[in-house]
């Protein structure tokens, strides 16, 4: 009797699907990079990179091509080791240093990545290419409840769960890749140029998606965009990274709009 699987389920507050937001149980999940250098052999890529991303928020990281957005989101999840800094993340109270961390374990905490470029397997169906996302232990346990959980973020993702994801559009893909990492149940979310290579049409409604699922899952986002205006549409706040500098921090959308090196380098003015 003491190995019902139902009491156990319930027992197990590993599972964030369906609760309301972060705050309203209690529960908090934020990001810290502080004084972040990095690079891939002599080349050094970033230089002494600082940000917050505070629960529940979307912060973007801004910057055109080569700045070290890509980086930046490798370092946090352990895929580059910085020669000089910390990234700690709190979460529920329980600060973790990543720095020297494997990324399973960084995954395990509660952080997930969506890689620039989606990342799919092409000739695997929709519901493989989800399956293959429930790597957390937490999220193994519960794969069933978890894949309902994402289709029922994606509802035409379930229509679409036998399909090779090879031959969807890049917005599903897109889709698809933002499920995969939701089969983890992150608390923290990382999204490398979501509108990347996508036509106008599903770069707006990807990134409604990115702020739907945010404010229904209580998620704090770091998002890397080089789309400025569809960015800021849903970030709260902002950081224009060049060269591997963090250049500007826009601490609300009005200041970041309002910038002129902003003007200048994504405005067009
Ligand atoms: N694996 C790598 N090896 C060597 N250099 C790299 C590697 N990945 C990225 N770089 C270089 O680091 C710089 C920043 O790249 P990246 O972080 O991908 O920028 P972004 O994501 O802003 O486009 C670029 O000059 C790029 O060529
Ligand atoms: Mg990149």
């Amino acid at each position: 009797m003491a190995n019902d699987p139902q009491s156990l389920n319930a027992g197990t507050a590993s599972t964030r699907a369906g609760t309301p937001s972060a705050s309203a149980t209690g529960k908090a999940a934020s990001l810290r990079v502080q004084g972040v250098s990095a690079g891939y052999g002599a080349v050094q890529v970033l230089q002494d990179i600082s940000l917050e991303v505070a629960d529940g928020q979307t912060v973007a990281l801004l910057g055109t091509n080569g700045n070290g957005k890509s980086t930046l989101m490798k370092c946090i999840m352990g895929m580059v080791t910085p020669s000089a800094g910390q990234v700690v993340a709190t979460i529920d109270g329980v600060t973790h240093d990543l720095v020297g961390m494997p990324t399973e374990r960084i995954v395990d905490l509660g952080i997930a990545l969506v890689p620039e470029g989606r990342r799919l397997f092409p000739r695997l169906t929709v519901e493989e290419n989800l399956l293959l996302g429930a790597y957390r232990p937490a999220a193994r346990s519960e794969i069933a409840r978890n894949l309902d959980f994402c289709f029922e973020a994606f509802p035409r993702l379930h229509e679409r769960r036998t399909q090779l994801a090879g031959s969807m559009s890049g917005g599903e893909q897109q889709m698809v890749a933002l499920a995969r990492a939701l089969m983890t149940v992150p608390r923290i979310l990382l999204i490398d140029e979501p509108s990347v290579g996508l036509a106008p049409i599903f770069v707006s409604r990807t990134i409604d998606k990115i702020a739907e699922l945010k404010q229904r899952y209580g998620l704090t986002v770091l998002m890397a965009e080089q789309n400025f205006n569809q960015a800021i549409r849903i970030a709260d706040s902002g950081h224009v990274i060049v060269h591997g500098h963090l250049e500007f921090h826009g601490r609300t959308r009005a200041e970041l709009s309002d910038n002129d090196m902003v003007r200048k380098l994504y405005l067009g003015a």
